[in-house]
């Protein structure tokens, strides 16, 4: 863990973000005025062709390279590096018109209009010949180019689409998927109920508002199958590039799930992830915002970036991000000083080895000529934005040791796409205070405050290499979950879990006779119901002497042979078990019965951590608000101590730490001023 992992043949810190040439080929001084602003902003990296389709292949068949022949050259004579996209993410209107099928279909079943972008069908089979013809020419193009640095699949692939041909694939995908048992599927979707069984497969429609589907398995595997569509869109994209270019790293950019920082909803990125060389994402955290402090998004920030990070257990690619305000948060604000640095070295601090935005430069018309971007309107280097992001390129250009370097946790929180899936689809239970990413970030909490570093990992990875595995709410568990869990806690692991766990199987069927058999055997107990509250309902737990408030949830705990940790005040179940431990084996389990406010959290995770001995590594005595995280290689720890707060910050180092950028040896008290960022180097 403590080798490196350099993503891509650079050696320094990406920088830089998408170009957009093809907007301005009618102002050649522009496009002079890119280049010599890209240095004088210390920028290296452009990701460019992202929406250029209409511009490579104005007609059908009739391509234009020439303009982006001269890109690449331009981005080469300043020593920079090309990050090529392939087009897909949006196409020509002459596409749209010739081929109406590459058009998506909605829920409804309504074909839509040509317009907007991220519209394609993911099965047609015109749009995957055409993007694949396309990308074999880029790379017959570019392939060689010294600059081309990876490549870059599409954009932000989501949505779904439900014409005819995605019908008779999923009706495919669940034929391959139920061995064409019939009979299978049935039992699996639980047909009988309100009279859903099929008696043929062509019966099987996607899940649609109009006919709502209220059969849960049809809609999990739905969401399985845009999946795995979408991959196959992916794979298909890439059968050239591979073939020519095996060398060269292939990414998509990922995303977190609106301005609110949870991880992207509609895809399991868990099996994304496998087919990409590197993960890359686009973060628009909205800083500065009305309903929560800086360190709380801080948080949130940091949970994404450790789960995309884990994803490959190596350095990721921030993708885009924006150098001030984006065009649609509700309220576009812009980044007040300090914060463009602040917030771009938090990326990095958690794994980034880039730090690339949307957009280079402001586009003139249409519907982001008003998103931040490097170069505004202006076009002037002499702004506020622009120095902000020149400063930020400064200080990567000290930072090119830290390439390639990852994070060793002891702490993993386990997120799951398809229990998520499954759980939102649940009739029952609050409607509203689900919440499972959130509740998995209000666990993260406690480690993010206290700088111990933690992996966020889906259920596929290994468990064993972990002292403390925190699993919140993971409704769906197959048996082979179970029992992989079983086992890491009779190996000696210590596995905390919450209400709601363990309810449903993979195809969304509830398990039956109780809580399974080996999950009652790891914690000691079963769950016998799970009491929903009204906002307004509150009860509260009494863990070693202090009282903390439930909300939401509270299940009622049968304890068999589980000790007793907190217990229930009120309601039909005080005074019985709210959160337990039980030893198994070589292993400890904790079941937390409730969802109890954040300070039982820091409560119950710190005498955790202190029994387990899993003292923060970086050691920064610190106020709340001010966040360490760090990366590592076999000599040094890199340490970026943030200041989430609007206030100054006294912090002590409880070693030596160097400056990262003059190497001198540094007062072991500092004072940080709002939003700072200090980068130093300790020594192992
Ligand atoms: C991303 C997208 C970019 C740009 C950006 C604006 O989701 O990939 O093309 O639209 O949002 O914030």
């Amino acid at each position: 863990m403590n080798k490196k992992t350099q993503v891509t043949s650079a050696n320094f810190m990406l920088h830089g973000g998408d170009y957009n040439p093809d907007q301005w080929l009618d102002y050649p001084e522009i496009l002079a005025d890119d280049i010599r602003l890209m240095k004088v902003a210390n920028t290296n990296t452009f990701s460019i062709g992202i929406f250029a389709w209409s511009a490579l292949e104005p007609t059908e068949g009739h391509y234009q390279f020439e303009w982006l022949d001269q890109i690449f050259e331009n981005i080469t004579s300043i020593g920079g590096r090309v990050i090529l996209a392939t087009p897909s993410g949006a196409r020509p209107a002459w596409m749209s018109e010739k081929y109406p099928e590459v058009l998506r279909v909605d829920a409804y079943r309504r074909k839509q209009l040509h317009g907007g972008r991220h519209n394609h069908c993911f099965s047609s089979a015109i749009y995957r010949e055409k993007t694949q013809q396309m990308n074999r020419l880029l790379v017959e193009r570019y392939g060689n180019h010294p600059s081309l640095l990876m490549w870059h699949i599409s954009n932000e692939y989501g949505g779904e689409c439900h014409c005819d041909h995605c019908q008779e694939a999923f009706r495919e995908w669940l034929r391959v998927k139920y061995l064409d048992n019939l009979k299978a599927l049935n039992h699996a979707w639980w047909g009988p109920f309100w009279s859903h069984t099929i008696s043929d497969w062509s019966q099987i429609e996607s899940p649609s508002p109009i006919g709502e589907s209220m059969v849960h398995g049809l809609n999990l595997d739905w969401r399985r199958f845009v999946t795995d569509q979408t991959i196959g869109f992916y794979e298909n994209e890439i059968v050239p590039l591979r073939e020519l270019t095996p060398d060269i790293p292939i990414t998509t950019n990922f995303m977190a799930d609106t301005f609110d920082l949870i991880p992207f909803q509609s895809l399991d990125y868990s099996k994304f992830s496998k087919h990409l060389d590197v993960i890359s994402w686009d973060a628009y955290p909205a800083w500065h915002n009305d309903w929560e402090s800086t360190a709380n998004l801080a948080m949130k920030v940091g949970f994404i970036n450790d789960l995309y990070r884990s994803l490959k257990q190596q350095p990721f690619l921030l993708m885009e991000s924006t150098p001030s305000g984006v065009n649609w948060h509700p309220v576009n604000k812009a980044k007040r000083p300090g914060m463009h640095l602040l917030s771009a070295m938090q990326m990095v601090a958690h794994g980034s080895d880039s730090i690339l935005y949307f957009q280079w430069r402001k586009s003139r018309g249409s519907s982001e000529k008003f998103h931040g971007a490097v170069v505004d309107h202006d076009n002037n280097s002499n702004n506020r934005v622009f120095q902000d992001v020149a400063r930020v390129g400064d200080t990567l250009e000290n930072l090119s040791e830290v390439v390639g370097t990852n994070r060793q946790a002891d702490v993993a929180i386990l997120y799951d796409w398809e229990s998520n899936w499954a759980l939102n689809d649940a009739q029952g239970f609050g409607m509203e205070t689900k919440q499972y990413p959130q509740t998995l970030q209000e666990h993260y909490r406690y480690f993010w405050e206290q700088d111990i570093p933690v992996d966020v990992i889906t259920k596929e990875e290994k468990f064993d290499s972990y002292r403390l595995l925190i699993v919140p709410m993971l409704y769906l568990m197959s048996e082979e979950t179970i029992e992989r869990l079983k086992s890491y806690v009779a190996n000696g692991g210590h596995l905390v879990m919450s209400y709601l766990s363990g309810i449903v199987n993979e195809h969304d069927l509830t398990y039956l006779g109780g809580w399974h058999q080996s999950l009652q055997d790891i914690f000691g107990l079963e769950p016998k119901e799970t009491d929903t509250y009204y906002p307004t309902d509150e009860n509260v737990v009494i863990f070693q002497g202090h009282a903390y408030t439930v909300k939401d949830y509270a299940t009622v705990i049968s304890a068999k042979g589980a000790k007793v940790e907190a217990i229930y005040q009120k309601d039909f179940y005080a005074e019985t078990a709210a959160v337990t431990s039980h030893s198994y084996q070589e292993g400890k389990a904790y079941y937390i019965g409730a969802r109890i406010e954040a300070s039982f959290q820091r409560d119950f995770y710190s005498q955790l951590v202190s029994d387990l001995q899993l003292e923060p590594v970086w050691k920064v005595k610190h106020e709340e608000g001010v966040s360490v995280q760090a990366r590592e290689d076999l000599t040094n720890y890199y340490m970026f101590v943030m200041n989430f707060t609007e206030q100054k910050q006294s912090i002590e180092f409880e070693s030596t730490v160097y400056d990262m950028k003059s190497n001198e040896e540094l007062n072991r008290q500092q004072e940080l001023t709002p939003y700072e960022v200090l980068i130093v180097r300790r020594p192992k």
